[in-house]
C-alpha cells in the first residue's frame, strides 16, 4: 500500500507540535519532577533490559511516537514480514531471517515450501559437521584434526560471524582458532595464511551469491595456497566448505556440494548470521550454544510479535531513535558496548542499520521528506572515553549513545567488572546531568585561583548535559543474550524503515562502485587505456600504473 508522505500524517504533525516545547526540556528537571521516571521508561524483554529514561521525552512523547508507529502500520508490516510476505519489493523477496531461529516443527509455508523443515535440515547438517570437526573426527589430508578455521566472506558474510565469535569467546573450543578474511586487500589474506598450516586448516567460503568479487578473489587465493603447500585437488574437500545460495557456482569453484551449507534468497546478507553463514560461530562454540543463540533471538522475535507497543522493546528503541533523529537533529548514533567481547558490535550494527535504512527514496519511489538513518559508529567503553567522549560531552553536535553492558562478567578477575559498570553508569549520568557554571565555580572555590582565573576556566569546565542515551543491560553475555541483542537491533531497524517508508532489505547503493571498480581494474592491469574518466581519476590510475611499472 502506498504510504502518504511522513510529514503529512496527523500523528507526525502532532509530534512536531509537541516537539516545539519538548526539545527544550531539561532531563534533570524531568527526573526531579517525576520519581517514577525510571520504572515508567524502562522495559524488559527476552533477558534484556532497556532504560530509555535518559532521553528528552516523557510519557506523552512516547504515546505520540506510538501513535505514529500505528499510523505508519508497524504492526501490520511486522506481521507481513513474519508471515513471509514479499516485503522486499525491489527484489520481490520475502524477508524471513526470523524463520531461521524458529524451533523445529513451527509450521511456516512460503510459496508452497515448508521453510521450517528446510531450515532444520540445514541445522542438522551443521550439527553433524561441527560435531565432527570439534571432536576431532574430521581430519585434514595428513590425518590430523582441524586447528584453524578461516572464514572467507565480506559484509554480512563476515561481520555477523566475526562479531559473534568474538562476543562468545568465553564459550569457544580450545583447539579451534578462528580467522576472518574479508578485504580484497591481500594483506588481509596474507596475515591469515601466515598463521595457519594447510594440513590442519579448514576454509569456509561464505557468500550468499558466490559472485562477490572480494570473496571470490580471496577464495581463489586460499585454494592456490593450499594446492601449492602440500594439498591436492583430491583432498580439497576436507579443507574447503561453502555457505551459499548458489550451488552451481560452488560446484564450479571445485567445492564438493556435499560440503555446501545452503540458505535462501529470503535471508538478507546483513541478517544472515542465523543461517549457515553462522557456521564459524557453530564451530567455535558448538551446536548447543549456537542453538541457544538462535533461541535468544527467537525469544526477542516472539516479544516483538506479541508485546503491546507500549512495552515492545524494539519498537520503543526505534521510536526513541526516530525522535532523536527527527526532532533533536541527531545525525549520528554512537554505540558504546561496555564489554570488550562486543568489540565488533558497532561495526556489525553499521551494516545492519546503514545498509538497511541509508536510503532517500520511499518504497513507492518518491523522495523521503525527512532525514533517515543516522551514521552509526562506536567503540567499547572505557576505551572510547579516552578517545572521543570529549566531543560527545562538549562538542557542538548532540549525539545519542546506546550503552550496552552485562551485569555479571564471564571472567573471574577481581575488581574489573565494578570498575567497568561504574564507568558505564557514570557516563550516562554525566551526559544527562552535565555540569552547570555554578557547579564548576563551587568546585573551583577551594583551589588556589584568583576570581579572574576561576571565571576564565568556568566556560571550559562547564558541561551542557541534557544529552540523550539508552542503556541496554543483560545479566551476562551468554549466547542467548547475544541472540536477543542482535534481534533487538534488527527489529529496531525494521521499525524505523517502516516509519521512513524505505525498503530496509535492498542495497542498490553498493552497486555503482562495484561496476566502476571492475572497469578500473582492467585499466590498472593494462588491458584498457585509462582515459575515460575525469582528470582526477585518470591521474590516480596513472600514478598507480607508474608505481607498479605497468
Ligand atoms: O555489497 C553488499 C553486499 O551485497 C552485502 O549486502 C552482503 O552482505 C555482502 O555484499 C556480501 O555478499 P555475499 O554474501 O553475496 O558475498
Amino acid at each position: 500500500m502506498r504510504q502518504p508522505a511522513l510529514t503529512s500524517t496527523a500523528s507526525f504533525q502532532a509530534l512536531a507540535s509537541h516537539a516545539v516545547n519538548a526539545k527544550t526540556w531539561q532531563m534533570r528537571q524531568l527526573f526531579a519532577a517525576n520519581p517514577q521516571r525510571f520504572p515508567e521508561l524502562t522495559v524488559d524483554a527476552a533477558g534484556l533490559f532497556l532504560d530509555y529514561s535518559k532521553n528528552r521525552l516523557d510519557a506523552t512523547t512516547v504515546g505520540l511516537l506510538l501513535d505514529l508507529a500505528r499510523e505508519r502500520g508497524v504492526e501490520r508490516q511486522r506481521d507481513a514480514m513474519l508471515g513471509g510476505e514479499k516485503i522486499n519489493l525491489t527484489e520481490h523477496r520475502a524477508v524471513l531471517h526470523t524463520a531461521l531461529r524458529m524451533p523445529r516443527g513451527k509450521a511456516l509455508i512460503v510459496d508452497g515450501q515448508d521453510v521450517n523443515a528446510d531450515v532444520h535440515a540445514v541445522l542438522d547438517h551443521i550439527k553433524d559437521f561441527t560435531d565432527r570437526v570439534r571432536n576431532g573426527q574430521w581430519l585434514g589430508y595428513t590425518g590430523k584434526p582441524i586447528k584453524d578455521v578461516v572464514n572467507v566472506g565480506i559484509g554480512g558474510s563476515d561481520l555477523g560471524p566475526k562479531m559473534a565469535v568474538l562476543a562468545l569467546r568465553s564459550y569457544a573450543h580450545p583447539r579451534l582458532k578462528m580467522h576472518f578474511v574479508s578485504n580484497v586487500d591481500g594483506h588481509d589474506m596474507d596475515a591469515a595464511l601466515a598463521q595457519v598450516n594447510p594440513e590442519t586448516t579448514l576454509f569456509i567460503i561464505a557468500s550468499k551469491t558466490f559472485t562477490t568479487a572480494e570473496t571470490m578473489l580471496n577464495a581463489g587465493t586460499a585454494r592456490t595456497w593450499f594446492l601449492q603447500n602440500g594439498g591436492t585437488q583430491d583432498n580439497l574437500a576436507r579443507h574447503f566448505v561453502a555457505v551459499s545460495t548458489n550451488t552451481k557456482a560452488v560446484a564450479d569453484f571445485g567445492i564438493d556440494t556435499a560440503n555446501m551449507f545452503p540458505f535462501w534468497d529470503w535471508v538478507g546478507g546483513r541478517y544472515s548470521v542465523w543461517s549457515a553463514i553462522g557456521l564459524s560461530v557453530a564451530l567455535a562454540v558448538g551446536f548447543g550454544y549456537f542453538s541457544d543463540f538462535l533461541a535468544g533471538a527467537h525469544a526477542m522475535d516472539e516479544h516483538f510479535r506479541e508485546a503491546p507497543l507500549e512495552q515492545n522493546m524494539p519498537v520503543l528503541l526505534a521510536m526513541v531513535g526516530f525522535w532523536n533523529r527527527q526532532f533533536l537533529d541527531a545525525s549520528s548514533l554512537s554505540i558504546a558496548p561496555y564489554h570488550q567481547d562486543l568489540n565488533r558490535f558497532p561495526a556489525y550494527l553499521q551494516q545492519l542499520d546503514m545498509e538497511s535504512n541509508g536510503k532517500r527514496i520511499t518504497r513507492g519511489g518518491a523522495a523521503v521528506d525527512t532525514p533517515t538513518c543516522p551514521v552509526v559508529w562506536g567503540e567499547c567503553g572505557t576505551n572510547a572515553q579516552h578517545a572521543y567522549f570529549q566531543l560527545l560531552h562538549q562538542g557542538t553536535d548532540v549525539t545519542p549513545i546506546d550503552f550496552i553492558a552485562a551485569l555479571r562478567a564471564t571472567h573471574d578477575l577481581a575488581g574489573h567488572h565494578d570498575a567497568l559498570l561504574a564507568n558505564c553508569f557514570a557516563q550516562s549520568e554525566a551526559f544527562m546531568t552535565g555540569k552547570t557554571a555554578d557547579e564548576v565555580r563551587a568546585d573551583l572555590a577551594g583551589a588556589q585561583l584568583s576570581a579572574e582565573e576561576i571565571e576564565a576556566l568556568v566556560p571550559h569546565k562547564t558541561f551542557p548535559g541534557n544529552r540523550p542515551s539508552n542503556t541496554i543491560l543483560m545479566d551476562q553475555l551468554t549466547p542467548a543474550a547475544l541472540g536477543a541483542l542482535i534481534a533487538l537491533y534488527e527489529h529496531k531497524t525494521f521499525v524505523q524503515g517502516v516509519i521512513w517508508d524505505v525498503n530496509s532489505f535492498d542495497q542498490w547503493g553498493v552497486e555503482l562502485g562495484k561496476v566502476l571498480a571492475k572497469n578500473i581494474q582492467s585499466e590498472l592491469t593494462g588491458e584498457v587505456k585509462p582515459e575515460r574518466h575525469d582528470s582526477s581519476t585518470n591521474g590516480l590510475i596513472m600514478m598507480a600504473k607508474a608505481a607498479q611499472h605497468i
